[in-house]
């Protein structure tokens, strides 16, 4: 009897690893879903002054479709701000920030 228990313990905790090692890749998944994370945070953080499209120049907001600053210049406006824009430093994380700089960007007409 006691043989048996353990086995099915075994197995339970088998099943339970199992389906936490299963769970795993699919979470870094979701993480690592670039675009769509970047337009999510975009569309709520963002787009009140910049509009979903980045053209709104809402608040005197610099119209994001023709900016000529490089990737790590837009991270640091970003999490740094400036003027009307508030610095985003502790609102996102880097990671984030990383994302909705490469929505933004990819708003641009050229690319
Ligand atoms: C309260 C309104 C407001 C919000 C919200 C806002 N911005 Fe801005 N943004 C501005 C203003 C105003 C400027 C121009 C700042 C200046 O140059 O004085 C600007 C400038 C920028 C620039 C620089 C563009 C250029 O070519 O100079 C980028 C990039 C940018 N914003 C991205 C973002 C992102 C990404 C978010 C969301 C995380 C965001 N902004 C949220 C108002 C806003």
């Amino acid at each position: 009897m006691v043989v048996i228990r353990t086995l099915l313990l075994l197995a339970l905790a088998f099943v339970v690893l199992s389906c936490g090692s299963e769970a795993a890749p699919n979470a870094t998944g979701a993480a690592l879903d670039g675009d769509g994370k970047g337009a999510e945070l975009f569309n709520t953080n963002c787009a009140l002054c910049h509009g979903r499209k980045g053209d709104l120049g809402m608040n005197g907001a610099k119209d994001l479709t023709v900016s000529t600053l490089t990737r790590e210049q837009m991270i640091a406006m970003v999490s740094n701000g400036k003027g009307a824009m508030m610095p985003y430093k502790n609102v996102l994380t880097p990671k984030q920030i990383e994302q909705v700089v490469d929505h933004a960007r990819s708003l641009r007409k050229t690319q």
